[in-house]
């Protein structure tokens, strides 16, 4: 049984927010987000995080249970606060993880996890990495080879300083173990804080063995505390989410300047130009192009659609539609296959039908247009009377002419014509033709 305790009650006040450090978020989730996941993924479902107020009222969003740590008093003290709250089982495993990295993989919380396994007289591990210095991380200490303590950078001495190998913040212990040591840690340190890391001097002293699992890469336990690092974390996990879903089969021309994010679903052999975002658990299917320049949030795309240069927000599209370049989806546009929306056009709150095409410099706002119509260009629905929003209503196989104004509510019936420039009011009937302001029926073309 393995369980872990995450520390998230600090404040972070290097971020300069008003926002708690670990709700911040890099490529569409907090970063605490991807720390739960990779605990997860690793194998460790049974989650406990410390908390701070803030984070408090917003933890069951997460799936996990909290525990409020009311004094910051350090991170052994925030173990103490956890495992009062754990019940007691004797022989596990607990993890200890840090909310602020998010760039752990599952791996490494996998490994940690089974680092004491085969020695009984294991009491700890520790992720250990190679660092550049200078760095914040506690500094390794080793004597014949073997871990002996951790120093914190505000208690270290110029060699230890110069120490490169770090104390990630991820840790195993055995549960017994760990219940006995918080409570004999001090504060007698720089920042008056009790140290979880002091457990290590404390348990090599009782003639236990701590052990050190090397991380793969050193981004990999990267820790966020300021903003600058926040950029970097971003930077590495839309690198890592790239690969995988070119993985995947898709092709991203450039990934430096492709915006993902996890959970979205891209099919084989789409294709994403730069400067393209998508996100919101969008959806793409085979072949689409995306891109460049575009926006995707909450798009669910067919197989085969293009589009360049526009935004698309909220919005369902069939097969083989074509958007853009610089049209504007948003507020549940829903476009059936083969629909064509050409350059500035607006689409909200609207149904286009199979093969429709508005081309040009057009607004559909509450609208529904029926298979096959053609709206010319220029053509605005007046959705709004100025106290509500109405609805058009155009039938099947419509042609309605350049610059035609279509003041909602309204209907024109199926197969119906509307002249360039037309203000249509009234309700046109199947088939007729109108055109003028407001418009009129034109006379029958053989009458
Ligand atoms: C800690 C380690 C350091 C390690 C580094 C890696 C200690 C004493 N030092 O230092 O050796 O290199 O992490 O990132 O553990 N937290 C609480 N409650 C507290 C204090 C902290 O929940 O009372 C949480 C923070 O929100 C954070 C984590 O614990 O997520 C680490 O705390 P922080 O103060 O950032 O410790 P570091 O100085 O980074
Ligand atoms: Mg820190």
């Amino acid at each position: 049984m393995i369980r872990a305790i995450v520390l998230a009650a600090g404040k972070g006040k290097r971020m300069k927010s008003h926002r708690t450090k670990v709700l911040h978020e890099i490529c569409g989730r907090p970063m605490l987000w991807y720390v739960l996941e990779a605990l997860r993924a690793g194998g460790i479902g049974e989650i406990v995080v410390v908390v701070n107020g803030e984070l408090a009222a917003r933890i069951d969003e997460f799936g996990v249970a909290g525990v409020l740590q009311s004094e910051r008093l350090g991170t052994g003290h925030a173990v103490r606060v956890a495992l009062e709250r754990l019940e007691r089982r004797g022989g596990a495993r607990i993890v200890v993880a840090c909310g602020d990295m998010p760039l752990v993989p599952p791996e490494l919380f996998a490994a940690i996890a089974r680092s004491l396994d085969g020695d009984a007289n294991a009491a700890m591990a520790l992720v250990t990495a190679k660092m550049p210095l200078p760095s914040y991380f506690g500094r390794v200490v080793r004597r014949a080879n073997e871990v002996e303590r951790i120093v914190e950078v505000s208690d270290a001495t110029p060699t230890e300083l110069a120490i490169d190998e770090m104390n990630a913040g991820v840790y195993a212990f055995r549960e017994d173990e760990l219940r006995d040591v918080v409570t004999r840690l001090g504060s007698d340190n720089a920042q008056g804080e009790y140290y979880l890391t002091d457990a290590v001097a404390s348990f090599v002293g009782a003639g236990k063995v701590v052990r050190a699992v090397p991380a793969r890469d050193h981004l990999d336990v990267l820790g966020i505390n300021d903003r600058t690092e926040l950029a970097q974390a971003r930077k590495e996990m839309n690198a890592r989410l790239c690969a995988r879903y070119m993985r995947e089969g898709v092709t991203i021309v450039d990934p430096d300047t492709t915006y993902l994010e996890p959970e979205l679903e891209i099919g084989a052999d789409c294709v994403i130009y730069p400067n393209t975002t998508i996100s919101r658990l969008s959806r793409l299917g085979r072949d689409c192009a995306v891109g460049p320049n575009c926006r995707l949030s909450n798009a669910r795309l067919g197989d085969r659609v293009t589009v360049g240069e526009s935004v698309v927000t909220d919005a369902g599209i069939g097969d083989g539609v074509t958007i853009g370049p610089f049209a504007h989806l948003r507020g549940e546009a829903l476009l059936a296959d083969g629909v064509h929306v050409g350059n500035f056009v607006e689409i909200k709150k609207s149904s286009l039908a199979r093969g429709v095409k508005v081309g040009h410099l057009s607004y559909l706002g509450d609208a529904t247009v029926g298979e096959d119509t053609n709206i010319g260009a220029g053509t605005i629905t007046c959705n709004f009377d100025g106290e509500q929003k109405n609805e058009t209503v155009v039938g099947r196989d419509a042609l309605i002419g350049s610059n035609t104004s279509l003041v909602a509510p309204v209907e024109v019936g199926d197969g119906a014509l509307t002249g360039a420039g037309s203000v249509v009011t009234k309700d046109v009937p199947a088939g007729e033709r109108v055109a003028g302001n407001p418009a009129r029926p034109l006379p029958k073309k053989n009458a």
